[in-house]
Order: C-alpha cells, then sequence, then structure tokens
C-alpha cells in the first residue's frame, strides 16, 4: 500500500512514518508537510535515502497538489493539523484554515478517487470531563477552545462526506501524547527543556487539571491499526488509562530529571481551561486489538530520557530569536511576572 501521510513531519506523524517503514516491508509512504513552526526535517532527517519514502513539501489547502498526491496514494492518514491549544486562543484564524479546511480538501480528493482516508482527531472534541465519566465514541461532541472547535468541525466535515457520499473515513480520538520530537510547546517537551536548563515550569492555575497520557509509538500503533482495519464511518477512542493531574505530572518529571520542586511556578490560568479529559477506549481494544505497551512510568520516563539524551534537537528549536521565543515570551513573560509559589505567595524568580 501507498499511504500520503500528511503532517509526516511532525511529531506523531513523524513517529508513525517511522513505524510504518520498520513494520510494514510492502508499504511506501508519501509524506506531505508545509513545514510551518512544527514541522521539522530533522524529524525526517534518517529517511532522506529511504527507497520507500518521498517528502514533499507543501500545505493540505492546496487543492491542486492534493489533488496529485491523493490520485498516485491508496489511502491519506491526516496528521496535518495546527494542535496547540494556546496558540489557538492567541490566533484562532489559522486553526479554522488547516484543520476545517484543509480536511475538506483532503476529503473532497478522497471521494474523487475512491481512497479511504483516518483523521487523527483529539479526545479534546468531547470538552470537559466530569470526574468519573469517560467518553464514549457515541457521546455528543462538545469543544470549548477554538483548537478543540476546529478539530470537531474537521471531524463533522468528515461524517458529513461519509452520509453525503460514502467516502470511506475513519477518525480517531487521541488522549495526550508524549515522545521523542514534541515541539517543546506542550507541557511535558517544555518542562524538560525548561528544568534542563533551570527556567521555572510554569504551571496554569492549581495545576490541579487532569489528563491522560500517552506515549506517541502506542499512539502511532492504534491510528495504524484503524488504518488496516476500522470500519468505515466510524471513530475510535485512542486513551492510556493513565490519568494524572497536572502537578502530579510534574513532581515525576522533576523527580526523574533530579531537579528541585522549587522550579515549579503558578501562573494565571489558560483561559476557557477544561478541568479534565478522559476516554473510554474499549472499543479500539476489544474489535482491533489493541493496548499500549507502556505504563505511566515508562511513558514519561522514555520521554524525559529521549530529551535529554537529544539536546541539539531541542537548542536548535530553542535558540535566542527564534519563533519558539517569541511565542514564549508572548505566552508566559506576563505571566511568569505575576507568577506565585506553590502556597500562593507572589514568587520572585
Ligand atoms: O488531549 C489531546 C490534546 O493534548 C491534543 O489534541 C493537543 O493537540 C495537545 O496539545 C494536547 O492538548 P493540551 O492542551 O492538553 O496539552 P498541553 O501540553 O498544552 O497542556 C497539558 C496540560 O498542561 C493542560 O492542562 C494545560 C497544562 N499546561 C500546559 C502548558 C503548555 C500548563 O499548566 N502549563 C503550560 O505551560
Amino acid at each position: 500500500m501507498k499511504i500520503l501521510v500528511t503532517g509526516g513531519a511532525g511529531f506523531i506523524g513523524s513517529t508513525y512514518v517511522h513505524q510504518v517503514l520498520d513494520q510494514h516491508a510492502d508499504d511506501a509512504i508519501v509524506t506531505l508537510d508545509a513545514l510551518t513552526y512544527a514541522g521539522n526535517p530533522a524529524n525526517l532527517l534518517d529517511l532522506s535515502d529511504h527507497p520507500r519514502h518521498t517528502f514533499v513539501r507543501g500545505d493540505i489547502s492546496d487543492a491542486s497538489l492534493i489533488d496529485d498526491l491523493v490520485r498516485e496514494c491508496d489511502a491519506i492518514v491526516n496528521f496535518a493539523a495546527e494542535t496547540h491549544v494556546d496558540r489557538s486562543l492567541l490566533e484562532p484564524e489559522a486553526f479554522l484554515r488547516t484543520n476545517v479546511h484543509g480536511v475538506y480538501v483532503l476529503l473532497d480528493a478522497a471521494r474523487r478517487y475512491g481512497r479511504r482516508i483516518v483523521q487523527v482527531s483529539t479526545d479534546e472534541v468531547y470538552g470537559d470531563v466530569p470526574a468519573g465519566i469517560f467518553s464514549t465514541e457515541e457521546d455528543q461532541l462538545a469543544p470549548r477552545s477554538p483548537y478543540a472547535a476546529a478539530k470537531a468541525g474537521g471531524e463533522l466535515f468528515c461524517h458529513s462526506f461519509f452520509v453525503s457520499y460514502g467516502v470511506d473515513v475513519v477518525v480517531t480520538r487521541g488522549a495526550n501524547t508524549i515522545g521523542p520530537r514534541q515541539y517543546p510547546e506542550k507541557i511535558v517537551p517544555l518542562f524538560v527543556t525548561n528544568a534542563l536548563q533551570g527556567l521555572p515550569l510554569p504551571v496554569y492555575g492549581d495545576g490541579l487539571q487532569v489528563r491522560d497520557w500517552l506515549y506517541a509509538g502506542d499512539h502511532a500503533a492504534a491510528i495504524d491499526l484503524v488504518l488496516r482495519h476500522g470500519k468505515p464511518g466510524e471513530a475510535y477512542n485512542i486513551g492510556a488509562d493513565n490519568e494524572r493531574p497536572n502537578i502530579e505530572l510534574v513532581r515525576a518529571l522533576l523527580a526523574h530529571l533530579g531537579k528541585p520542586e522549587s522550579l515549579i511556578t503558578h501562573v494565571p490560568d489558560r483561559p476557557g481551561h477544561d478541568r479534565r479529559y478522559a476516554l473510554n477506549w474499549t472499543k479500539i481494544r476489544t474489535e482491533l486489538g489493541w493496548e499500549p505497551a507502556r505504563t505511566f512510568a515508562q511513558t514519561l520516563n522514555e520521554t524525559i530520557d529521549w530529551y535529554m539524551s537529544h539536546p541539539e534537537w531541542w537548542q536548535a528549536i530553542r535558540q535566542p530569536d527564534s519563533e519558539f521565543e517569541t511565542y514564549y515570551q508572548r505566552q508566559y513573560a506576563w505571566r511568569l511576572a505575576s507568577a506565585t509559589d506553590e502556597n500562593g505567595a507572589v514568587a520572585t524568580k
């Protein structure tokens, strides 16, 4: 099978590309990536001479390019997206463009050529989930951030193309994912690389928000099973049963790094911050036989160890005057200036 992997130079996308090339000797991959700030050629550097891999730079909203690529491939797996909630609060329009219109362009080509398309979505489409509840695939979508709304919009287009035109579309809804090569705007790579530099770790609000933590390699394996065996028109939750309040995750991270908890700095909260996401992922376990291969400790520690052993990867991103630095200042400078310590006292960092 020849698979078009869109967004394949990003974090989960590049994990997926490597995994498929390693595990499916008969498959070839065409990676399409616009190489905006989080798509990183370094993530695919080792594949530059791979006989079954081709890289194309471009945008999923470019209908003529997508037409050419979809025509020559057997299936599409769409990782291309704007993914960071905080950025969606600063500049929502890019999210609408890529996560809704871009998905539409892919669907339209999939329809023309009769291709299967896997849309990689998120548990955030369910919105804030009360303690004790686990979202199932039948639950109503109730997104609350511009990011989650755009992902839900993309999903609704997928569903409409399945119902209206019979396009063979399958959706995955994954939990919080960590692992190698994640752009250091997300909590784990940001906090690991901050801690390694002795910088404060900006915990939003009380830090009692709960997320479920999934390893990128496990997430990629689930997406691949859905591509090969998922039922047309269905959605599949991908969770790990690794629910942790953020503050507990951060303490575990510092303990593994051997860094002091005094780096923890409580800063003003993310507006509209969802308190909890939690998935019921019985469907993918029972129907497709998937389970994550790692415990919470393995998921977190393998991730941390990768950043520790690949300083050149993240230091290239975290340069003075870089895109990252501009974003970091915009997002955190004022927050850190009004930070408090664990006891609510005004911090002096
Ligand atoms: O749940 C799946 C989603 O997980 C994906 O769809 C998103 O693309 C991905 O970004 C992630 O969303 P989150 O908003 O949960 O991830 P993030 O790493 O930004 O934040 C995780 C938690 O940590 C969240 O409760 C906010 C908190 N946080 C995050 C940052 C960046 C902090 O307390 N401080 C921070 O500086």
